[in-house]
């Protein structure tokens, strides 16, 4: 039996999130397969939440979104709850880099019946961003980024290609437990997302935001932005 070391703080948010997907999440057969499979592949438990994938399923309804871009599958969990959120008519594009993760994910929208309308690119993200630029891929409705940090510069100027006024982008991880207000911080991941959020205030075309989230994968946060042109 492994020691339980984490916070009272900790124990609360992990405790307040499963009470809050149980008290509103409704549980979706082939979502929660989808996230044991990955579990049971042995991918990284680094997925959204329950409560959160239901967050970006809501957003997905209410912004009316048919195209949603997703940067970082993993095994495809916070992409079943987006395709759920489009409704059949909707078409969800992926991009993952690792093959093994690829795999998982490609069941588990099988298994969900959702593999006409999720399309999954294999390999490193800002290669496939050039490559859909370059293809003249229609512009997204609704952008969640949820990949390599340190990249999340370089993601943005291709994201807003693929981008158009209305365009919804949510991006994961930018508060990072408070590191990201560490301006002498040398880790890649925190340097990428205190210039990611800087690149979110300052582009003229974005409106944007910030909030800090706590739960059971810690402290951190979620940007949000409207394309406005
Ligand atoms: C935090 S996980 C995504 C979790 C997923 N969105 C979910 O909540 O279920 C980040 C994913 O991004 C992928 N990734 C990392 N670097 C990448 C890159 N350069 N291009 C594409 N995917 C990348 C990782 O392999 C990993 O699967």
């Amino acid at each position: 039996m492994t020691e339980d070391t984490s916070t009272p703080s900790q124990r609360l948010w992990t405790e307040v999130d499963q009470y809050l997907s149980a008290a509103m999440v409704p549980p979706v057969a082939a979502i929660e397969q989808a996230l044991a499979d990955a579990e049971a592949a042995g991918l990284p438990p680094i997925n959204i939440e329950a409560n959160q994938g239901r967050f970006l399923e809501l957003l997905v309804r209410m912004s009316g979104a048919k195209r949603v871009l997703e940067i970082g599958t993993l095994g495809g969990y916070s992409t079943l709850w987006m395709a759920r959120g489009l409704g059949e008519d909707g078409q969800l594009v992926t991009l993952e880099l690792e093959k093994a993760c690829a795999d998982v994910a490609q069941a588990n929208f099988q298994r969900a019946g959702a593999q006409e309308q999720i399309q999954l690119r294999l390999g490193p993200a800002l290669d496939s961003l050039q490559a859909m630029i370059a293809e003249g891929e229609a512009p997204f409705d609704f952008i969640f980024l949820d990949a390599d940090k340190e990249n999340y510069p370089n993601y943005l100027p291709l994201i807003m290609q693929l981008s158009q006024a209305g365009t919804v982008l949510v991006a994961d991880n930018v508060v990072r437990g408070g590191q990201v207000i560490d301006q002498s911080s040398t880790e890649a991941n925190v340097i990428g997302t205190r210039r990611f959020n800087q690149m979110l205030g300052e582009n003229p075309r974005l409106d944007a935001t910030a909030l800090q989230v706590v739960g059971a994968k810690g402290h951190d946060g979620l940007a949000f932005a409207l394309v406005t042109a």
